[in-house]
C-alpha cells in the first residue's frame, strides 16, 4: 500500500465504527473482527457517559482504561485522607500507602502553602526607544484593567483576578522584545482559560492603544503571542515529615534506625547533587504526584513541566526533596510548585474526578496542593527507604510476578503455588511461563 493511501481528510467527521474500519483497512494486520470487538468492548455501555468521554478529546475510537486505586492512612495537617491514585505502574499505590502508614504514627505530613500566584505573558516586539514604551505603558495600565473587567469580575468576587501588570524589556533575548507580565490569583480554579483570555485581550488593547498614541513606525506593536506560563514558581507548597531518629524503628536486613537515617540522608544528598540520580528520584516523586493529579482531573503535563523546571532553577537539575538531620531529628521535606484546581475543567466533567474530590472531602485548591505534595513525599520516602534497605527489586518483582501471572490467566491456586515457588528465585517472564507450563502439565497428568 502506498503511504499516500494512508492520508485522509475528514477523519473527525466519521463515526466510531467508520474510523475503526478505516484504521483496519490501512494500518492493522490482525483479524478485523477481533480488533473491532476489542475496541468496542471498551466503549461505555451508557451512551451519555460515552458522549462525555468523546467530548473530552477528539478522533476517539474507544476508551483507554487506567486503574483507579486509593492510598489510605494519609495524615496531613492533622486530617486523615484516603488518597485517590490513577496510575498504570504496579507498586506505586502500595508504596504511597506504605509511606503514609509509616508516618501515620509519627505525626503525619505537615504542609505550608507559600503562595498561589500564577503568571502569563503577552510577548511583543516594538521598534522604538524603550523609555517611550515605558511611558506609554504607564498611560494604558487603567485601560488594560478596564478592558477585561467583564472577564475578571466573577474571579474578583471570589478574591482573585489580575494581581499585578508589569512591562518587561528583554533586549538580552532580542532587540525590541518586550513582555507584559501579568500575575493572577485564580482561587480554586486552575484558571488556564481565564488567564489566556485576559492575556489575549491585553494584547489587543496594547495594539489598539499604541496605534492611537504613537506616530509613524512606532504605531505598530507586533504581538507575537499571549499565553500563560506553566512555570509557576510562586504557586508553591512545602510538605514535610519529621521525627527523632530513635522513633524511626527498625528496618529489614537488620538495619538500625541510626544506620537507616544515615543512608537515607546520604541518598537524598546524592539526588540533590547528581542529576542522573535526581532525575530518577524526581520520577519517583512524580509517580505519586501525577497519580493524584490525574485522579482529580488536573493537568499532569503542566505539573511535570513546571516541577522539572523548578528542580533546575539554580542551573543544576536537583532533587525536589531534601533531608536534614539536626539535634537527632530526621526531617524530610519537599518544595514544589503545583498549579492545580478543584473547580472547572475536567474536575467537574469527569465523573471519577468528581468522586476523587468527594473522597478527599471536596478540598480547596490549596488543600489539594497539600495532599498532592504529601503523596509525592510519601512515594519518595517509600522508594528511597526500599533503595537503602532491601533494594527496589524485592517489592517490584512481587508486583511483576502478579502481572505475569495475570498475563497467563493464572488461577488463584496457581498464583498461590507461584508466589511460594518464586519467593527465593529470580522472577522473569520465561521462568514464570516455564513454571506454569510444568505445573499445568502435572495437573493434567494427575
Ligand atoms: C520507579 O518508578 C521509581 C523509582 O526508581 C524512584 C527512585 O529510584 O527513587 C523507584
Amino acid at each position: 500500500m502506498r503511504s499516500k493511501d494512508k492520508m485522509i481528510s475528514g477523519f473527525s467527521k466519521l463515526g466510531k465504527r467508520e474510523k475503526i474500519a478505516w484504521l483496519l483497512k490501512h494500518f492493522f494486520t490482525s483479524n478485523p473482527i477481533e480488533v473491532t470487538r476489542e475496541f468496542a468492548s471498551f466503549w461505555h455501555t451508557n451512551e451519555e457517559a460515552q458522549n462525555m468521554f468523546d467530548g473530552i478529546s477528539e478522533n476517539t475510537i474507544t476508551n483507554f482504561y487506567m486503574p483507579f486505586g486509593v492510598a489510605p492512612n494519609f495524615l496531613i495537617d492533622g486530617k486523615l485522607y484516603c488518597v485517590p491514585m490513577v496510575i498504570e505502574e504496579s507498586s506505586v499505590v502500595a508504596a504511597a500507602s506504605s509511606g503514609a502508614k509509616f508516618w501515620l504514627n509519627r505525626g503525619g505530613f505537615h504542609t505550608d502553602i507559600v503562595s498561589t500566584i500564577k503568571s502569563g505573558h503577552v510577548h511583543f516586539m516594538w521598534p522604538g526607544e524603550p523609555y517611550k514604551m515605558f511611558q506609554f505603558f504607564d498611560s494604558i495600565r487603567a485601560d488594560l484593567r478596564f478592558g477585561v473587567k467583564d472577564m475578571t469580575c466573577n474571579m474578583e468576587k471570589r478574591g482573585g483576578g489580575v494581581k499585578t501588570i508589569e512591562l518587561v524589556h528583554c533586549p538580552e533575548i532580542e532587540e525590541g522584545y518586550y513582555q507584559i507580565k501579568v500575575d493572577f490569583e485564580t482561587c480554586d480554579a486552575m484558571g488556564a482559560n481565564f488567564i489566556n483570555s485576559v492575556l489575549e485581550e491585553f494584547g489587543s488593547i496594547l495594539k489598539e492603544k499604541a496605534e492611537a498614541y504613537f506616530e509613524g513606525e512606532d504605531k505598530v506593536v507586533n504581538v507575537i503571542m499571549a499565553i500563560l506560563s506553566n512555570y509557576t514558581p510562586e504557586c508553591l507548597v512545602r510538605a514535610w515529615v519529621e521525627c527523632p531518629i530513635e522513633e524511626l524503628g527498625n528496618f529489614p536486613n537488620d538495619i538500625s534506625a541510626k544506620e537507616f537515617a544515615y543512608k537515607f540522608n546520604q541518598a537524598i544528598h546524592i539526588a540533590r547533587n547528581d542529576h542522573f540520580r535526581a532525575t530518577t528520584h524526581n520520577k519517583g516523586i512524580f509517580n505519586g504526584i501525577d497519580a493524584v493529579v490525574i485522579a482529580t482531573g488536573n493537568d499532569f503535563r503542566a505539573i511535570e513541566a513546571c516541577g522539572h523546571a523548578y528542580a533546575a532553577r539554580d542551573g543544576q537539575y536537583r532533587s525536589l526533596s531534601q533531608c536534614t538531620i539536626e539535634d537527632g531529628i530526621l526531617r524530610f521535606s519537599i518544595e514544589i510548585p503545583l498549579a492545580i484546581g478543584t473547580i472547572g475543567g475536567l474536575t467537574k466533567i469527569h465523573p471519577l474526578a468528581r468522586r476523587s474530590l468527594e473522597l478527599l472531602g471536596n478540598p480547596s485548591a490549596e488543600e489539594l496542593m497539600s495532599i498532592v505534595a504529601s503523596a509525592g513525599l510519601a512515594q519518595n520516602f517509600a522508594a528511597v527507604r526500599s533503595l537503602v534497605t532491601t533494594g527496589i527489586q524485592k517489592g517490584h518483582m512481587k508486583m511483576h510476578l502478579n502481572n505475569i501471572l495475570s498475563h497467563f490467566a493464572a488461577t488463584p491456586k496457581e498464583r498461590e503455588y507461584a508466589v511460594a515457588h518464586f519467593s527465593d528465585k529470580l522472577i522473569s517472564f520465561t521462568a514464570v511461563r516455564e513454571f506454569l507450563t510444568e505445573y499445568r502439565s502435572q495437573q493434567i497428568a494427575w
